[in-house]
């Protein structure tokens, strides 16, 4: 795992669009595992200005998100697909028929089957964005998933609807179930890039960076990816206790780079 700790939020979202682009480099068709959630709001910001900026183009990028509520229609203002719509893909070059998230409408059984078929026709994901809840889990892969897990139905657990309930309206029921990607289907992204902003994420992120690979913390799963990047600010890092030794992993990381541009 390569633990990247940056000063704020800002910087967080630089370096994670510094990653989408590269991965979206001119001349190269790319697809993308895209995430929902507060996190990466800022990140889908910062590649919006950049593609107005014509610094970067979706024009051959596939996505597929890592999940929806079940029984919300792709219109719903809180579904997933709404979200994404509203956050990225409206504002930049990607083809909407190449965008995909799940359809919470569908059979959940018959559409986890077709999302997984769907992923795995595109070639499979180049590089998997991703937040992480304050219990671990990655997606809705809520503690105890199946390490294995691939695409499937989820019930979510009652802090899991409690800490997204507050994008319904007073009155409404958040939905109690998902479809997501399934841990299994998230390793098998050929890059992961794992998102953490603030204090509340801290535990989680311990949890999953230095504590044991389990099933009760989703995130942990990530410590078998070989390609994995955890981009925290220094809130989400502050429990975390080999700082001072990623710290010096990217400093070496970015003297070998000078030292190879200088010849
Ligand atoms: C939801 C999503 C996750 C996301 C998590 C954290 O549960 N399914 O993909 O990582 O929320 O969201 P936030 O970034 O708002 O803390």
């Amino acid at each position: 795992m390569r633990v990247i700790i940056t000063e704020s939020a800002d910087h967080v979202a630089h370096i994670a669009a510094d990653c989408v682009c590269e991965a979206l480099a001119p001349g190269q068709d790319c697809v993308l595992g895209l995430a929902t959630g507060s996190t990466p709001v800022r990140l889908y910001g910062e590649l919006i200005r950049r593609h107005h900026a014509g610094a970067v183009s979706f024009a051959r990028a596939t996505s597929f998100n890592l999940d929806e509520y079940v029984g919300l229609a792709p219109d719903h203002p809180q579904s997933y697909r709404a979200f994404m719509n509203r956050e990225l893909f409206d504002h930049v070059d990607i083809d909407p028929s190449r965008t995909h998230v799940p359809d919470g409408l569908a059979d959940p059984a018959d559409e986890a089957q077709r999302y997984e078929q769907a992923i795995s026709d595109a070639g499979g994901i180049d590089l998997q964005v991703l937040g992480i809840g304050r219990n671990g889990h990655i997606g809705f892969n809520e503690p105890t998933s199946s390490l294995a897990s691939r695409t499937r139905l989820k019930t979510l657990t009652p802090s899991t609807i409690e800490a997204n309930s507050r994008f319904f309206g007073p009155g409404e029921t958040p939905p109690r179930l998902a479809i997501t990607m399934g841990i299994g289907t998230i390793l098998d992204a050929r890059r992961v890039l794992l998102l953490a902003t603030g204090r509340a994420k801290a535990p989680a992120v311990r949890n999953a960076v230095e504590g044991p690979l389990s099933a009760m913390v989703p995130a942990s799963a990530l410590q078998w990816h070989n390609d994995a990047v955890i981009l925290v600010d220094r809130d989400a890092a502050s429990l975390l206790q080999q700082v001072e030794y990623y710290e010096h992993v990217e400093n070496e990381a970015r003297r070998l780079a000078a030292e190879q541009c200088h010849g």
